[in-house]
């Protein structure tokens, strides 16, 4: 394959040109449709379209085309959502209008739909600015996400204070053309601005994104961040609460989650605003994680990755274990784990390294090819690592999904997520371990 062909093998990205945030996760008609925000035309954020793509197995992906695009209504299609309802797949996105002479940015929540899931006609603005509170800026206001609890539609959507900061805001509808505000479902944010919320009915969970949050200990460094909590609402009054907030993943490369509607399975944009992308040289720029089943234990959210795959090596390892991998998994069932360092996608050049110290995890990837830099400027983003915290447990679980581009790691359901940019060719993996015992698995992505 050509170097300007190299993609991700199964992770989503738009083929050339931009993307961000993961929008309209659904099923219709038996298959998985994802929806991303997507520039065709450069490897940097532009007037942004409704990319498409579907799967039967959330691993392999078709590509579709563009669902929905700037024209004469507005200037950019912004993140949103997606509800099957009547046979037909409905769409409730931002749609942006850039300040325009006298007439300031507007940001405004719009509806298309579908009969074949494929083609889509957009039916204008269904939350405008008039349905906004009092004191909220119509400039800020978007993505919003569409739910239905007992024959209703609902649908959260971000929202900034004029002197404030950002707010989730709830609507609700009985056609998704008529929606009447129905209270604020969060207090302000820590960061400037909300983004993304979510909420996933079956597990009571709220997420969302914050822009410019300010970092906090050694393990929230990233400049903007996805945060979950547990919690209650009637769809009526106020979310409350009923865990702590929590990061929701430890890495460098996780925003504007999303959760698919009426499943617990979650899938984010791998990827980080205010970062430059080493990728774009191969013509592409960003990807979509891959989708991780959601559940709750305690007050953890916990994350299992799903990946259609064939289990090609199983062996007890204990000491040292060399193997090779660049696309696919491993897994790694530890008991009584007293250390571990793990180098990967190793070459000549270098390697990502995930090591366990006293009470952390610690992920390095500044030896991992071409150098990704941000607005970071802690000691730890300036060196590339990023930290998770280490529970010990009498068993430890490690799976790692590994892409050309990429390493999701995933340790007893927590997840630190990087994008990488080694040569492609770099698949060495070299581990040495100590614990009582472990079974190594390495897995190979099925085929289509
Ligand atoms: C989040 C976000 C959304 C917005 C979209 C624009 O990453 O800023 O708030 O709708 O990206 O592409």
């Amino acid at each position: 394959m050509a170097i300007e062909q190299l993609r991700p093998v199964f992770h989503i990205t738009g083929g050339n040109g931009w993307i961000n945030d993961p929008n309209g996760l659904v099923k219709f008609n038996g298959e998985y449709h994802v929806f991303y925000q997507y520039y065709a035309e450069a490897t940097y954020w532009g007037p942004m379209h409704w990319g498409h793509v579907k799967s039967k197995d959330l691993t392999h992906w078709e590509r579709l085309p563009v669902a929905i695009r700037p024209d004469e209504q507005d200037d950019g299609c912004f993140s949103g959502s997606a509800i099957v309802h009547n046979g037909k797949l409905w769409l409730l996105y931002t749609s942006y209008k850039k300040n325009d002479g006298g007439v300031s940015e507007r940001q405004l929540q719009a509806l298309a739909s579908s009969d074949d899931g494929i083609h889509f006609f957009k039916h204008g603005i269904v939350i405008g600015e008039d349905d906004l509170p009092e004191g909220y800026c119509p400039w800020s206001f978007r993505d919003p996400k569409v739910l239905r609890v007992n024959g209703v539609f609902y649908c959260f959507v971000a929202a900034k204070l004029r002197e404030g900061t950002g707010r989730i805001l709830l609507y609700k509808s009985t056609d998704l053309f008529r929606w009447e505000f129905v209270c604020a479902v969060t207090g302000e944010s820590g960061g400037k601005m909300i983004e993304c919320p979510d909420y996933c009915t079956q597990l009571g969970l709220l997420t969302y994104s914050e822009q410019f949050q300010p970092h906090e200990g050694k393990t929230h460094l990233n400049i903007h961040s996805s945060f979950a909590h547990f919690g209650f609402t009637d769809f009526e009054k106020p979310f409350v609460p009923d865990s702590k907030r929590q990061i929701i993943d430890y890495g460098f490369d996780f925003y504007a989650s999303q959760t698919f509607a009426d499943e617990p399975i979650m899938i984010g944009w791998l990827g980080m605003w205010d970062r430059n992308y080493p990728c774009a040289k191969y013509g592409f720029a960003g990807m979509l994680t891959v989708p991780r089943r959601l559940r709750r234990q305690g007050d953890e959210l916990l994350q299992t990755p799903v990946y259609a795959a064939e289990k090609v090596c199983e062996k007890a390892v204990n000491g040292r274990l060399t193997d090779s991998i660049s696309v696919g998994a491993i897994r790694l069932d530890i008991k009584d784990l007293r250390a571990f360092d793990l180098k990967m996608r190793k070459s000549d050049d270098g390697f990502a390294r995930f090591t366990l110290s006293d009470s952390e995890w610690i992920f390095d990837r500044s030896r991992a090819g071409a150098r990704i830099v941000g607005v970071e400027e802690d000691d730890d983003s300036l060196a590339g690592i990023r930290r998770m915290p280490y529970r010990s447990a009498e068993t430890v679980t490690v799976e790692i999904v590994f892409d050309l581009f990429s390493a999701e790691i995933f340790v007893n359901g927590k997840a630190l997520s990087a994008t990488l940019y080694p040569e492609p060719s770099a698949d060495g993996l070299d581990l040495e371990i100590d614990c009582s015992s472990c079974t190594y698995s390495r897995y190979e992505i099925a085929k289509s």
